[in-house]
């Protein structure tokens, strides 16, 4: 069953599928719909209460959907409008809340109306909805905004007599040019595409660059040097400008209209005073804790992360969310040091993430353990790859598809004798397939499944937490009569005599908590 508490977001725990990358139907080596419904009892079954499924709507693929060129429909390769229609359907009967992603910063050069723009003079209306700039020196665009994948955020745009004309920003890829926020038409668009989707049955939207949609109008340069660290982005003239939250006022009016519905901004923001004004109470419903899953694996960081999380969305009286990794992330288990030691720390930032009060986002295949893929140069297809003129890899290496069963590729992604899958899938996934692991009592899906079970049980809707002095290498705290700790220091933490475990993310040990590992714990 759907929990019907309107509220439902609060305290739910999301799986984030990217379709490309999760099951195969029809054998052409890309992910598709209809795959991800066929599995949509596995996603239940792991006991996750949403799915949140990046952008499947039309789109020539130039930043992997992330271009989007029709909102109203489904791209061909992930199948039809109505295969979408059957999943949310099938989700809602598998009791699964259904979100998707909603790309407003930009939209594909591919679109009607970028397609109009440039075939309309310079000054037109049809320009307008984009940021175009007149050109008076074609070696120096209008300011020295880099682009995230790298380069500059400018190119000349070509039209319809086949030459080189007018800059337009991206702050993305070519392909991504970015929409004008001060447009009406522009407003009025979105507001008509969040109410088609609400209308459909959609839970909830993840929106795409959630911090960026109004610029800066006098385009000044930027600091250089803060480009590409995300740690200044509140500091840029093109992220967090104080009109975006006029935006979110009028979505949040038009959410409220279908109760239930939840809006997620992925407000790239690591200054947590920054991104909780994206959650006031008539703005977004939620903002992803990038500061938590930027954190490393340190007591102290995290703690403090935690602390300062927990204050600010007090503040603003919204349920915090928590979460270790995304389809733009390099995979926690590499990211925590890797090998074996990666693979322990994983498992116990799972549990730590699950006990935390507030919603959690888990992205496909942290539940098996899956560690960032090293794809080779001729494979690569971020976009990010050659805009970085082959000195960023990209994201390729945690958008690997999933390996569900077999001991070759393509691992149950697809049938055999399907074409190849589109990113190349490693020989060492044949231990690490849903199939093995189902077999395996310790391993990490089965960890992930017990988790999930028990914070339903025991800490769903425990409460807040208390902290608990465990020395300056451990987190501890108690929600609800569970205690959680988390070692992160070399020596063994002995837990207190009145704790009981029940859950731990590492072989059990009597009487304390090695190294990089986690317990869960009745406190009587
Ligand atoms: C967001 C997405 C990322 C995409 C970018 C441009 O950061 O998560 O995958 O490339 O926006 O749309
Ligand atoms: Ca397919």
């Amino acid at each position: 069953m759907r929990n019907p508490d309107p509220d439902w977001w609060s305290t739910a725990v999301c799986y984030e599928i990217y379709p490309r990358s999760f099951a195969d139907s029809n054998g052409d080596g890309i992910g598709d719909l209809p795959g991800i419904t066929a599995r949509l009892g596995y996603v239940r079954d792991l006991g996750f209460d949403a799915i949140w499924l990046t952008p499947v709507f039309t789109s020539p693929m130039a930043d992997h959907g992330y271009d989007v060129a029709d909102y109203r429909h489904v791209d061909g390769i992930f199948g039809s409008t109505a295969d979408l229609e059957a999943l949310i359907e099938s989700g809602h009967r598998h009791g699964l809340r259904v979100l998707l992603d909603l790309v407003p910063n930009h939209t594909s050069d591919q679109h009607p109306w970028f397609t109009e723009a440039l075939a309309a003079p310079p000054g037109s209306p049809a320009r307008d909805r984009y940021l175009f700039r007149p050109c008076t020196d074609p070696d120096n665009p209008p300011n020295n905004w880099e682009a995230a994948f790298g380069g500059s955020a400018w190119s000349r745009s070509v039209g319809p007599d086949g030459e080189p004309g007018d800059w337009y920003l991206h702050l993305f890829a070519p392909g991504q040019p970015d929409l004008n926020w001060e447009n009406p038409e522009v407003r009025q668009e979105f507001e008509d595409i969040l109410r088609y989707w609400f209308d459909r049955g959609v839970d909830g939207l993840r929106i795409d660059v959630a911090h960026g949609l109004c610029k800066d109008p006098a385009f000044p340069d930027a600091e250089h040097e803060q480009h590409q660290d995300q740690h200044f982005n509140h500091l840029m003239p093109y992220y967090d400008r104080e009109p975006v939250h006029d935006v979110y006022r009028s979505w949040r009016a038009i959410a409220d209209e279908y109760p239930g519905r939840v809006l997620v901004g992925e407000v790239y923001l690591i200054d947590l005073d920054r991104q909780l004004r994206y959650v006031r109470p008539d703005e977004l419903h939620q903002v992803f804790n990038f500061a938590f899953l930027e954190a490393p694996w340190s007591a102290d960081a995290l703690r403090h992360v935690i602390v300062q999380t927990l204050a600010t969305s007090a503040e603003v009286g919204t349920a915090p969310t928590w979460l270790i990794g995304s389809h733009d992330a390099v995979r926690p288990v590499t990211r925590y040091g890797g090998g074996e030691v990666g693979d322990r720390r994983a498992r116990a930032a799972a549990l730590l993430l699950f006990a935390l009060p507030g919603a959690c986002y888990v992205f496909q295949g942290e539940e098996l353990g899956l560690a960032e893929v090293h794809v080779p140069d001729d494979r690569l297809q971020d976009p990010t790859w050659e805009m970085s003129g082959h000195t960023n890899r990209g994201r390729d290496g945690v958008r690997v598809p999933l390996p569900w069963s077999g001991e070759e590729s393509p691992f149950g992604f697809s049938s055999p004798g399907a074409a190849e899958p589109w990113l190349p899938m490693p020989v060492d996934f044949a231990a690490q397939t849903v199939a093995r692991q189902d077999q395996e009592g310790e391993s990490m899906l089965a960890l992930y499944r017990a988790a999930l079970a028990l914070r339903h049980d025991r800490l769903t809707t425990a409460g807040p937490l208390a902290w608990v002095d465990a020395g300056p290498e451990v987190i501890a705290f108690v929600r609800g009569g569970v205690g959680c700790a988390v070692n992160f220091g070399p020596t063994d933490w002995h837990w207190p005599a009145h704790w009981e475990p029940f859950l731990t993310s590492g072989a059990p040990a009597a009487g304390f908590v090695p190294a990089d590992t986690a317990a869960w714990f009745t406190v009587r």
